[in-house]
């Protein structure tokens, strides 16, 4: 076994078209437990909003749900476990207000999952295990979609996929 907070294990998955995404992030979904941190990294329009929506479904969130927090940055659903959706497009920097604010989502999310867009912001507050999902824009159609476990519970969940 290797010490926590090490790349367990990567997995990568060319998706074809937005279905092909919604569909691998269902998968996911669908096997994720409690206490799940997802860590979307990628430029904008990659897929991120897309990939959260099939994971929420996976996890019994009904899709229409699912769309990027506005006004917050945090959406919170209610699927067989709670799912907390953070996107941090608009967040530059670390700011302690911010920070606290993270810090109390990411205690919250321990009883559920949390997906989280633009999570490079945000890397040094993330526990020690958590799945990292790097997107890449290869063509209009055609992202590569690169995961990375973090930890003894992220490998795992990746094996299974
Ligand atoms: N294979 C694919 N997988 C995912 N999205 C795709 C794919 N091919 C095309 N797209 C399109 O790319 C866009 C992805 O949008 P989405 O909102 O999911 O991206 P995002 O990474 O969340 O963007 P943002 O950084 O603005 O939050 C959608 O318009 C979708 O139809
Ligand atoms: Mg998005």
């Amino acid at each position: 076994m290797s010490a926590s907070g090490t790349a367990e294990k990567t997995h990568v998955f060319l998706s074809n078209s937005p279905a092909a995404t919604l569909r691998f992030g269902k998968r996911l979904g669908e096997k994720i437990t409690m206490g799940g941190v997802i860590a979307l990294i990628g430029e904008l329009g990659c897929g991120k909003t897309l990939f959260t929506r099939g994971l929420c479904t996976g996890l019994g969130v009904s899709e229409k749900e699912v769309n990027s927090p506005t006004f917050a940055f945090v959406n919170e659903y209610r699927g067989r476990l709670p799912v907390y959706h953070v996107d941090l497009y608009r967040i530059d920097n670390i700011e302690v207000g911010f920070e606290i604010g993270m810090l109390d989502y990411l205690a919250q999310a321990e009883t559920g999952v949390i997906v989280l867009e633009w999570a490079e912001k945000v890397l040094p507050l993330l526990p020690e295990d958590y799945l990292q999902v790097q997107f890449e824009v290869l063509s209009p159609r055609k992202r590569r979609l690169e995961f990375t476990g973090f930890g003894e519970r992220s490998g795992a969940l990746l094996r299974g996929a």
